[in-house]
């Protein structure tokens, strides 16, 4: 375990930019943080700090020439934008088909079936805005003794009631009917019991609004971590998005500002396992009511919050920074979009790194679940490039190693200092021949040697090199060593070289070798 607790915090709808496929959701050009960045008042400086505008294809503001943290973004591969089956996939579950919604109305079979069992009518049954609904047929409600259905344009069953009418129990029990039936080929997101008081026309909700989840279809992470003996703390609506289950400690939110100050206090709790954490009012707050300077303002609230979080943090706690979906406040449309999100990692002694472009929000979970030595379910995780460990040390490493070399023919040396998850460190020189083509480089013999010795998987390389026993910038591993390396140490695998500028450069494997060949077009 590298982290004994991973702080997890989706600002929901905080997209990055526009997906390959945005067009398909009519979401063309969309992009969240250029939207709000264009508004003037963003002033996120932690965020910058710690990669935000590294990361590739955001060109609102300019990178830090050093960022401090790990950072990259990530496609969703699930059909859908919604909150749900962003949370879903961020745990590891992919939704290949995205949430049912219900635009002429719910199938009356379903309506019969409830008042089957209920005893209860309805009227409406069709999208309506919540206030309008009841104007227009609070009194039919009040004349027939039916409920109020409706939808809208989201996944959801919702059930009016007027609270003289009927019992707040009569309400729940009608809503836990209907979650309990629109399940299989109707899954919809959430059944909504939306009790009501007063008189025409002065209608108001009562705070008894109460949300039944989809279960979600396939086994996440918190079930795996849980199932594991880990803690799983959600904090905000994340225990409601996954229906409680797998969680094993709930702490609600009534705003970002409530959410902050609980997952501040958590941090002091000594725990082992995943905190996951929801900020809502990015998204619901100002992402549907197309408010960008709203949107800017929540971010630098965060952002100012963020250094009191990280001071709180030991050496062995890992922050993700995240998001679900975008929802950009400057498209004529107020519903969310279909965006990368942003990845942004953090701990005290990690080893700043670009992630790259990520295929799904699930290598978050498959992150989280190697970390803690659970069954990991969809992703690739990139625990590997999250270094902790001193790349100058693998370096010095890699220099002792270059006194081994043996190149009397190009007076070349070069070392290679390669640290395997066991914990050892295997060192390679480069042992020429006089026929040339047995020459074998630095980064092979420390890799055949580590091989050979049983190490099972690699953590990082060190490579330095110069003529005469000389340390100069620029030796990276050459193609062949790349290949290797690439296979068997994967994508995400630092790799540790010395710059032209002297500088220490840490790269993963798939910055030097894109694309690579990986042996999965040989069916392995
Ligand atoms: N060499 C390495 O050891 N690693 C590399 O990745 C690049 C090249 C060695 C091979 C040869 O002995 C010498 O450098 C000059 O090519």
């Amino acid at each position: 375990m590298k982290f004994k607790r991973v702080f997890l915090i989706v600002l929901d709808s905080f997209g990055v930019g526009e997906l390959p496929d945005s067009a398909d959701f009519g979401d063309e050009g969309s992009d969240t943080l250029g939207a709000v960045y264009s508004s003037g008042k963003l002033n996120v400086p932690n965020m910058k700090e710690l990669g935000l505008f590294n990361i590739k294809g955001v060109r609102a503001d300019r990178p830090v020439k050093a960022p401090i943290g790990a950072y990259g973004r990530s496609g969703e591969l699930s059909r859908g934008k919604d909150t749900t089956v962003g949370h879903w996939e961020i745990a590891g579950a992919i939704s290949e088909k995205p949430l049912p919604t219900y635009p002429n109305g719910f199938p009356t079979e379903i309506l019969d079936r409830l008042e089957k069992e209920t005893g209860f009518g309805w009227i409406c049954n069709k999208p309506y805005s919540g206030t309008q609904l009841l104007l227009d047929y609070g009194r039919e409600q009040k004349e027939t003794g039916k409920l109020i259905v409706y939808t809208s344009g989201d996944s959801v069953f919702q059930v009016a009631a007027h609270m003289e009418q009927f019992t707040l129990k009569q309400l729940y029990d009608y809503c836990e009917k209907a979650r309990n039936i629109l399940v299989g080929d109707h899954p919809v997101g959430r059944v909504i019991a939306r009790p009501y008081v007063g008189e025409y026309p002065n209608y108001t909700r009562t705070a008894d609004r109460h949300d039944y989840s989809l279960e979600c279809p396939k086994t996440t992470m918190l079930d795996v971590l849980k199932n594991g003996g880990y803690e799983t703390l959600s904090v905000g609506k994340i225990s409601d998005i996954f229906a409680g289950r797998g969680v094993t400690r709930s702490v609600k939110t009534s705003s970002n500002t409530d959410g902050m100050a609980k997952s501040l206090s958590l941090a002091d709790d000594d725990f082992t396992g995943l905190c996951f954490i929801n900020l809502v009012d990015f998204d619901s707050k100002y992402g549907h009511r197309n408010d960008p300077i709203g949107y800017a303002e929540a971010l630098n609230e965060f952002d100012a919050w963020l250094p009191s979080f990280k001071e709180k943090l030991n050496d062995d706690d890992l922050l993700i920074i995240t998001a679900d979906h975008g929802c950009d406040p400057l498209t004529p449309s107020t519903d969310h979009s279909r965006e990368y999100v942003p990845i942004l990692c953090y701990a005290n002694n990690i080893v700043p790194i670009d992630l790259g472009t990520r295929t799904t929000y699930s290598d978050i979970a498959a992150t989280v679940c190697e970390n803690f030595g659970v069954d990991t379910l969809e992703g690739n995780s990139f625990l590997k490039a999250l270094m902790i460990t001193s790349p100058d040390e693998l370096l010095d490493t890699a220099k002792e190693a270059q006194k081994a070399s043996f190149a009397p023919y190009s007076n070349y040396n070069v070392g290679a200092a390669l640290l395997c998850d066991d914990g050892k460190t295997y060192k390679g020189a480069n042992i020429e021949s006089a026929a040339y083509s047995p020459t074998t480089c630095a980064e092979r013999t420390a890799l055949t040697k580590a091989v050979s010795e049983g190490a099972k998987d690699l953590t990082a390389i060190a490579v330095v090199g110069g003529p005469n026993g000389e340390v100069v910038g620029g030796c990276t591993p050459c193609g062949v060593c790349r290949q290797f390396l690439y296979e068997l140490g994967g994508k995400d695998m630092p790799v540790i070289t010395i710059d032209s500028d002297n500088n220490t450069v840490v790269r993963r494997m798939e910055e030097l070798l894109p694309d690579g060949f990986s042996g999965k077009q040989l069916g392995k």
